[in-house]
């Protein structure tokens, strides 16, 4: 794959490190690449970042037909830029597009991209302390017609913003709503893609939650309401009676990429993790009779985000005395300190930017 590049006349000022939020700048560039089913993927190319047209049929306004991913590249302290298990995210974005009949993208080619655009907007990897470039990679049904049917032209694109923390709450614990009207997913149905339609559903759950003071929403199964599944962005985890507990793989749940390093590095601190069922019973007497030590949420976006608060059926629960916990904040401090460098990176998770 040769990337063709055009570059902008017009670069964009760095915005502050401390007004970065998430998701809201965006580089000076981004990757973009056609498929059609008789051609394969062509054009790949990295152009000025901005608007561009699309077809009014485009399968995507109207089936939604869209995966993407979520990813950060790491500013380290000499200098060097790296990311983290980028291979798992592309496996991943390839398992999303199988289910939804999109073209999956050779893996190799997904890293020659992502290194490729790092490297052009190198100078937009932020290097305060907590900041980082998050990529987005979206991939598209693209046929210009109304029928229903496994796309036959789809485009692939790889956007970068500088981001700090996705939480307005920073580091401080969260507030967490269990929803018990809505559901995310079923077994059978895209709960474990990262497709926008999954989004696209969880929003009124979303908003329930902000409208009564909460950050997100805590998703149960969809058959028996009674499992806990996952939070709006992040996979999710207890620590009851010294043991930590997370929610098993069921098909409806995405496999977190930061979940799945946080089981390993959990394990190799001496901890019992248990991939299980837990009720929301479970939890809630859990919390009722003071075993439910800490809670915390796991994701690219949010990190390790202590839950503070829990609130279901009315009724507000503190979990922890509401504080960050010792096994959230030792699980912060070690992944952090892979994904930045500060630390040594014993499992070979990162991967430097060349
Ligand atoms: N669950 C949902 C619904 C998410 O959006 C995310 C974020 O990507 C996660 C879990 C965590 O996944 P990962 O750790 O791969 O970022
Ligand atoms: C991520 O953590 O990368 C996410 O995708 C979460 C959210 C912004 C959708």
């Amino acid at each position: 794959m040769n990337i063709k590049i055009t570059k902008t006349n017009s670069p964009k000022p760095h915005p502050d490190p401390s007004v970065l939020g998430f998701g809201k700048y965006f580089t000076d560039h981004m990757f973009t690449m056609d498929y059609a089913a008789d051609k394969g993927w062509f054009n790949p190319e990295i152009i000025p970042f901005g608007k561009f047209l699309m077809h009014p049929a485009s399968t995507v306004f109207h089936y939604g037909a869209e995966v993407f991913e979520g990813m950060k590249a790491y500013r380290r302290q000499d200098g060097k830029i790296q990311l983290f298990r980028p291979l798992e995210n592309a496996k991943r974005m390839n398992l999303s597009a199988q289910r939804l009949c999109l073209p999956t993208v050779p893996e190799e080619d997904f890293i020659k991209i992502l290194n490729a655009l790092i490297s052009l907007d190198e100078a937009w990897t932020p290097s305060a302390a907590g900041t980082s470039l998050y990529l987005r990679p979206f991939l598209f049904g693209n046929d210009e017609s109304l029928g229903v049917h496994p796309v036959q032209n789809a485009r692939f694109m790889l956007i970068a913003s500088p981001v700090g923390s996705y939480y307005k709450e920073g580091l401080n614990p969260v507030r967490i709503l269990v929803e018990d009207q809505d559901v995310r997913a079923v077994k059978g149905g895209t709960g474990y893609t990262k497709c926008g339609g999954n989004y696209a559903a969880s929003l009124r759950a979303g908003k329930r939650a902000q409208d009564e003071g909460y950050a997100q929403a805590l998703w149960l199964d969809g058959i028996e309401r009674k499992y806990i599944e996952e939070v709006g962005a992040m996979n999710v985890m207890f620590k009851i009676k010294g043991q930590i507990i997370t929610p098993e793989l069921s098909g409806s749940v995405l496999p977190g990429i930061t979940r799945m390093s946080c089981i390993e590095l959990l394990q190799q601190k001496g901890y019992t993790v248990s991939q299980r069922k837990i009720s929301i019973d479970e939890l809630i007497s859990a919390l009722e009779n003071g075993s439910l030590e800490e809670a915390w949420g796991t994701g690219t976006a949010a990190v390790v985000a202590s839950i503070g608060t829990l609130g279901y059926k009315g009724k507000q629960y503190t979990v922890g005395g509401g504080k960050i916990g010792k096994t959230t904040q030792e699980l912060y401090d070690t992944l952090t300190g892979i994904q930045w460098g500060t630390l040594p990176d014993t499992f070979k998770w990162t991967q430097l930017i060349k």
